[in-house]
């Protein structure tokens, strides 16, 4: 990476885009190539040459990019003065893949924009293609001539899924390093990209204070979760031969996996930080046949409903995918590092499609403090310390610890600390491609995987598909749409008398109307009041007649509404929530709510709402505009601080 931060334009070049009327061309990279321009990182002796079957023209080319990057960007306001520019260093080649005259085409156009630019003869290419076709564009450009050409660099950037097993990895591998050295192949891995990612190197080894505690001394276990709300979003037929493990796990998941476990690289050097990943992949255990029915759970969403109440499709529903299909849309697998910092230390790692939200988060768990002081306290327990890396949507990272709640007897609580990225940071927010386009410009390969981390991914992934390849499961779908995933997910965890730490996030907000759309700071500083609660079954959580105090987000479980009539109103569910006029008026709840499981839920007290809304009174004005209309509420004064001006 780039040791200073200044704006330092990336080397002169052409980058050649095979797939460019493809989804990731229009949607990602096109848009991060434009947000290097806004940024000064493109250097002026640059160009794009796009490559797709479509029989475009240069001037459709562009203009269909002007529509799509508009429309995908992040960066408010658009800037017309940077794409007049930019769009003029599009150009676009029509042609096949395996047509030798395409590729002469393309030649011409290349060699004559390196000459008008002075590009030095630097071209990088951009397989934004189906794998399948990865090794045929590198031997079409070989046959070309372009891997032999004389001056400057020639670099290759091939996109995810690199290789469908272990042995296709391995082919892919040969096939690629027969036209191309291992120095010039990028493999992406858009994780790499996140900045939230790549702050896990950082956190770890600027901070003296964590390192010491990394190990099997201190920590319990690690969790990393990756849960998406999306299904497969039109992509089944892709995602019938994927499944999570391929499309998830054994690549962005095993690479956060190696940046939170691996040994200290002795810089940041690309293959002194490869190095430690390799060796980290390598010490992950490989799972027996047995060691895989205990410990790997596999999961297919089934017809559920959306907090919004809108039905969901079953995966076997969605298009292009099998009525019987086994593929697994969720995952959760307990994985043992074998090295001296991690021996006897479990990591649990769990993703899926169609859960209830939305939320990367990496939880490092601590061994916890002995209790002998509290014993005859009224402190009940001694909880463990958390860590927690908030990677996606919310980005930032909490310290969960005991702090004695006030009053005369010695009761504890656990409180959080947290540094949420929008606060600290004024950066707009970036697609992940930016950095790692970028990064390949300069030479950079630190945010790529190498040959051996690749194989090394599918050496620990291969068991399990082989072994959930001749298992058909029965149980399939075995998790509602919009529901935590399969119960055996979490016996995986209380087996071992632990459990998974669900984190709340502003997606969740996202779907109270009241929310909804407000300013990520408004609701980050929300978040962090919430309070878990846990009630068991039967219990009321309010009563018809109570005041009203609060609202509350139901985790997990399942709660009945009762109305004055004493008949169920509706039942909800995870990813539900209820009481919200409570957070705005103090009149009476109107019905009962009763827990039909046990059910936990995060509430939010009217009390925090009114600091958060004091500490942000700029949206004090949406939210009476929203309890005016949707509850018909004249909020009081005392809630509601003047815009622009905090209350006292
Ligand atoms: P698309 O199917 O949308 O695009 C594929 C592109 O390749 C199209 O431009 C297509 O041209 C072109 N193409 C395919 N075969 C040939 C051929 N034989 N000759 C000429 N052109 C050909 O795929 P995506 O853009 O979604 O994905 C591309 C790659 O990026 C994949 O490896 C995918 O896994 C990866 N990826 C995609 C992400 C996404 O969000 N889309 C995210 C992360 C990775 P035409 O349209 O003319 O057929
Ligand atoms: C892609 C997968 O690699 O990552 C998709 O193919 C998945 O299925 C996506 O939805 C998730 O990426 P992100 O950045 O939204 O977490």
């Amino acid at each position: 990476m780039p040791d200073v931060d200044a704006i330092i334009p990336g080397d002169p070049c052409i980058l050649v885009i095979f797939g460019a009327s493809g989804d990731l061309t229009r949607r990602l990279l096109l848009p991060a190539l434009y947000h290097l321009a806004c940024d000064g990182l493109l250097s002026s002796k640059f160009a794009i040459v796009g490559m797709a079957m479509d029989a475009w023209t240069t001037d459709e080319f562009r203009e269909r990019m002007t529509v799509q990057v508009r429309q995908f960007t992040t960066r408010v306001p658009f800037n017309e003065a940077v794409w007049a520019d930019f769009v003029g260093r599009l150009h676009y080649v029509p042609g096949k893949f395996n047509e030798p005259e395409a590729f002469a085409r393309l030649g011409t156009v290349v060699g004559g924009l390196d000459v008008e630019l002075a590009c030095g003869g630097n071209v990088l290419f951009y397989m934004a293609t189906p794998p399948s076709v990865f090794g045929m564009v590198s031997s079409a450009l070989h046959a070309a001539g372009f891997t032999k050409l004389g001056a400057g660099w020639k670099r290759v950037i091939v996109e995810k899924p690199f290789g469908h097993d272990l042995a296709s990895a391995m082919e892919l591998n040969r096939e690629m390093l027969k036209y191309w050295r291992e120095d010039q192949i990028f493999r992406i891995d858009h994780y790499l990209g996140k900045e939230t990612v790549q702050n896990l190197m950082a956190f770890r080894f600027s901070n003296g204070m964590f390192e010491p505690l990394w190990n099997r001394n201190y920590i319990d276990h690690i969790q990393f979760t990756v849960g998406e709300s999306v299904g497969v979003e039109g992509r089944g037929g892709y995602y019938e031969t994927s499944g999570v493990l391929r499309d998830m796990i054994q690549n962005h998941m095993f690479q956060m996996l190696a940046y939170l476990c691996m040994e200290p690289p002795v810089s940041f050097a690309a293959d002194a930080v490869r190095n430690e990943k390799a060796k980290l992949l390598d010490a992950v255990r490989i799972m027996s046949r047995e060691e895989i029915d205990e410990n790997a759970v596999r999961g297919q969403y089934g017809p559920g409903r959306g907090p919004d109440g809108a039905t969901l499709p079953g995966y076997r529903q969605e298009a292009s995918v099998s009525p019987t299909s086994s593929t697994e849309t969720f995952a959760a697998i307990k994985l043992n590092i074998d090295n001296w910092r991690w021996e006897g230390v479990p990591v649990y790692l769990r993703s899926g499609k169609r859960l209830w939200k939305r939320g990367t988060e990496i939880v490092v768990q601590f061994k916890r403090a002995p209790d002998v002081l509290f014993r005859n306290t009224a402190a009940s327990s001694i909880d463990h310390n958390r860590l927690i890396f908030h990677m996606q949507p919310d980005q930032g990272i909490e310290l969960r610890f005991h702090a004695k709640v006030p009053g005369t007897a010695m009761r504890l609580q656990n409180v959080n600390m947290r540094f949420a990225y929008g606060d600290a940071f004024q950066a707009s927010r970036a697609i992940g491609y930016e950095v790692l386009v970028y990064n390949c410009m300069i030479g950079d390969a630190t945010l790529f995987s190498r040959t051996d981390l690749v194989e090394g991914a599918w050496r620990i992934a291969q068991p399990l598909l082989d072994r959930w390849s001749t298992a058909t499961p029965s149980e399939f779908p075995n998790y509602e749409a919009g529901s935590w995933g399969p119960k055996r997910a979490f016996d995986l965890l209380e087996r071992d008398g632990r459990r998974w730490v669900e984190i709340i996030n502003r997606d969740v907000l996202e779907k109270v109307p009241l929310f909804a759309g407000s300013d990520p700071a408004f609701q980050n500083s929300l978040l962090m009041t919430l309070e878990p609660d846990v009630y068991e079954l039967g219990d009321y959580i309010f009563r018809e007649g109570d005041s009203a105090e609060e609202m509350f987000f139901i985790a997990r479980g399942e709660v009945e509404v009762i109305g004055p009539d004493g008949k169920v109103v509706k039942t909800l569910g995870g990813g539900d929530f209820f009481g919200e006029t409570g957070l705005l008026t103090s009149r009476p709840r109107n019905a009962s709510i009763r827990a039909l499981a046990q059910t936990d839920v995060f509430v939010l007290k009217r009390s925090d709402f009114k600091k958060v809304l004091t500490q942000h009174p700029e949206f004090a004005d949406s939210v009476e505009r929203i309890a005016k209309e949707r509850y018909k509420l004249i909020l009081a004064a005392s809630l509601v601080p003047v815009a622009g001006k905090a209350a006292p």
